[in-house]
């Protein structure tokens, strides 16, 4: 590594005992770090970020909140960037996760920015669920009152859930160029209107010969819950060191409002304040 690298692992080193903790979600703790709950992970990489990344104008980054429906977006976002690139029977994302397509990266600064988010109900049950994918055997299943606490104290990855998605929100009315937010609602009820959305915003609209080829219902079934959970690599349950989460995790029900099947009614009610007391004002709403 070199010396810069190096300054900033040692920072990370010093910073991480000072900072607030709280239980996790699996094995790990999460750190409060500038107003956010990360994992050490996260911190280190936003670190990093700050220190060493220098984003070009022309770079585009995929922003969501865990559990949001980040799979899906990075999975739209390539297929409707590449679409003169590749044959939609012989594509990429037939053979590897999205993830592997698009990489991960935690940055704010002067590139566009396409982000989703989701009704924190379904955020919450998709999380809940996800955690205990991850837990080890042998450790007990995070039950969906301990989960339910922690997300609503706003501990949980990248959160308080709110904040994070309030900052995007705010970022994409100060510069509607720069940065687009999409509700995953939204997408579903309305896949093919929000692809061209995306689309246009990247400076990529869709030619009229397109539209007669029908891409955008193509590039909507590629990337479509049912299509892409059932690619072989996307089925696969292998979790090595490197990758401790299997490329099936990322796929579950893909619904929206599965959360009626699981909270109880206190719990819907009590998110629902949360959200009505923090978005109050800001012309957002899910
Ligand atoms: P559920 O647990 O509610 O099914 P992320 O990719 O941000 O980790 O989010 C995962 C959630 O998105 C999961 O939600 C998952 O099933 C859903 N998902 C993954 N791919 C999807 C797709 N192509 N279309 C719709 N939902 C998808």
């Amino acid at each position: 590594l070199d010396e810069g690298y190096q300054k900033t692992y040692k920072n990370v080193d010093e910073l991480l005992p000072t900072l607030p903790r709280s239980k996790g979600w699996w094995l790990d703790q999460l750190l409060q770090y500038q107003g956010f709950w990360l994992s050490t992970y996260g911190i280190r990489g936003s670190m990093l970020i700050d220190d060493h990344f220098n984003p070009r104008p022309t770079d585009l980054i995929v922003a969501t909140s865990p559990k949001c429906g980040t799979t899906w977006l990075r999975a739209l976002v390539f297929s409707i960037i590449n679409r003169n690139s590749f044959d939609f029977s012989d594509h990429p994302l037939r053979k590897a996760n999205p993830r592997d397509l698009v990489h991960f990266l935690e940055a704010h600064i002067p590139c566009r920015f396409v982000y989703i988010c989701r009704d924190p109900k379904d955020v919450l049950v998709s999380k809940w669920h996800f955690a205990n994918k991850l837990r080890p055997k042998g450790v007990p299943p995070l039950s969906l009152e301990e989960a339910f606490d922690l997300f609503s104290k706003g501990v949980s990855h990248y959160g308080p859930f709110w904040d994070h998605v309030l900052g995007y929100w705010k970022a994409s009315l100060e510069s509607p160029k720069k940065v687009l937010c999409l509700k995953y609602e939204d997408v579903k009820k309305e896949p093919l209107g929000c692809v061209r959305k995306v689309a246009n915003f990247l400076g990529v609209p869709f030619t009229p010969e397109e539209e007669n080829k029908e891409i955008v219902e193509e590039i909507v079934k590629l990337c479509s819950f049912e299509h892409m959970s059932s690619q072989d690599v996307n089925k696969s349950d292998t979790r090595s060191q490197e990758k401790p989460i299997s490329n099936s995790d990322f796929f579950r029900k893909g619904e929206a409002g599965d959360w009626v099947n699981h909270l109880s009614p206190q719990m819907s009610e009590i998110l629902d304040q949360i959200t009505e007391q923090k978005f109050q004002g800001t012309g957002f709403s899910f």
